[in-house]
């Protein structure tokens, strides 16, 4: 793999204004579910506009080695699932590398199968909590044989002859742990049910019905979400467009929020509203972003974005905000770095456990190209520089470090367009696991990046 490889340092210089028309790649999450989905109901899953990242690729190669066949022919993925319930014991464990999302969703999917599965991952996955979605597997009678310190990868699931199901209300804002216990409920009697106090992501809701599952979802008057699902029942092949990834959309959105003069479109963004809070906070801070041709596609809404330069305001971002833009924070304070002002970010709890300590990797990077911010246990506060005079890096001859982690490295060299001196991150490997194509789409909108 890239990232066993030696680091890859990418550097990011003062860019002239940034024009064109760009299409980021299919969104992760509903990319990570296609295969799952596909992989699992019963006849042929077609899929288009995937995204065909390192991550999502590992997602694949476990639904293979579990008996599903996934071929792809011209720009089409072609998926034949086994049937519910019908899942293989994989021969050997499943390495997912480094994907948080394939790893604990496949857990609650295969968990409750009366086999054995094994999974492992790279160093940054091997040190992010499983405990979150074993808990409840183990609560449904899964046996975990084997776990590094802490329930850690790797680690090994022996599922009961018959799971029991169970009513479980999830402790943090995670559209993983909850997709997880419902893809449990998949193969268990009776109904499972999932209780979100903090509405997230909703693909595995929206997309399990698309595919024929029993679900059905019931908001109290405090607005908490209970979601049934009933086991054992039938799952049929679906066909999917996958729509942009709002997520990734966001390093050349940003990128054109801060390289003055620019004017670019980002065209087939995937508009959900559980997915659009960076969108929602860039505009409050002056972003001039339209949003042109709003449309449904695949049961999903999608537009284009047109986005303009702007001169950016210091916002508070609340913290109901954070799980609707919960990957995008990173990039965020990027654009806060070149904002009038000071940007408060609040509830950033969990991003003390993605692909690396966000929360701390973020604030180091900045400081390191003399960007004023503070980080709290939760909370992190940017204070900007209009114009970034002043800031990058590349005097102290020290790259930012990223830890595994894409985004950090995607964010910190849309940074570096826009300062007075160039940023370099000491690793670009990752960043094919989500969007392999951001170097290519970043240089042909004008950035400067080697
Ligand atoms: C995802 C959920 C989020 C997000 C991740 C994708 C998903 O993780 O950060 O990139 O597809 O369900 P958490 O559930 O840990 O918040």
């Amino acid at each position: 793999m890239a990232h066993d490889a030696k680091p890859q340092p990418a550097t990011a210089r003062r860019s002239p204004p940034l024009s064109g028309t760009a299409r980021v790649p299919g969104d992760k999450s509903i990319s990570h579910r296609s295969f799952m989905f596909g992989g699992l109901a019963s006849g042929e899953t077609r899929i288009t506009g995937l995204l065909e990242g390192e991550d999502v690729m590992r997602t694949g190669q476990a639904m293979k080695a579990m008996g599903a066949h996934i071929e792809k022919h011209d720009d089409e993925w072609v998926i034949r699932g086994t049937g519910n319930g019908a899942l293989l014991q994989p021969e050997a464990p499943l390495d997912f590398g480094n994907a948080g999302t394939g790893s604990r969703l496949t857990m609650g999917l295969v968990g409750t199968y009366d086999m054995e599965t094994t999974f492992i991952g790279d160093a940054s996955l091997s040190s992010r909590p499983m405990g979150r979605v074993l808990e409840p597997l183990r609560q449904m009678g899964v046996q975990v044989v084997q776990a590094a310190p802490g329930d850690r990868m790797p680690i090994t699931l022996r599922g009961p002859k018959h799971a029991a199901p169970i009513t479980y209300r999830v402790p943090m804002a995670s559209a993983q742990v909850k997709s997880a216990v419902l893809l449990a409920g998949l193969n268990t009697p009776g109904i499972t049910t999932v209780i979100e106090p903090v509405m997230t992501r909703d693909h595995t809701e929206k997309m399990l019905k698309g595919f024929g599952a029993n679900l059905s979802v019931e908001t109290d008057e405090r607005g908490v979400r209970h979601i049934f699902i009933e086991g054992q029942g039938k799952l049929t092949g679906q066909v999917i467009a996958v729509p942009g990834d709002p997520s990734s959309a966001g390093f050349p959105l940003v990128a054109a929020l801060i390289v003055p003069g620019s004017d670019i479109t980002i065209e087939n963004v995937l508009m959900n509203p559980t997915r659009t809070g960076l969108l929602l906070t860039l505009q409050e801070m002056g972003g001039r972003i339209d949003i042109l041709n709003p449309r449904n596609a695949g049961g999903e809404d999608v537009a284009d974005l047109r986005v303009r330069s702007s001169e950016l305001k210091g916002v508070t971002v609340p913290a109901e905000r954070a799980p609707s833009m919960i990957d995008e924070y990173p990039v965020l304070a990027v654009a806060a770095a070149f904002a009038e002002g000071e940007t408060v970010m609040q509830g950033l709890e969990e991003l003390r456990v993605k692909e690396s300590d966000r929360l701390a990797a973020v604030a180091n990077g900045l400081k390191l190209n003399g960007v004023d911010c503070s980080e709290g246990e939760a909370s992190l506060t940017v204070r900007g520089m209009p114009g970034g005079k002043g800031l990058g890096g590349e005097a102290k001859g020290e790259a930012v470090k990223t830890h595994l982690d894409h985004r950090i490295a995607m964010s910190f060299l849309v940074l570096g367009l826009a300062t007075e001196k160039p940023v370099t991150v000491d690793d670009r490997a990752m960043i094919a696991t989500s969007f392999p194509e951001f170097m290519g789409l970043m240089t042909r909108l004008g950035a400067v990046i080697d």
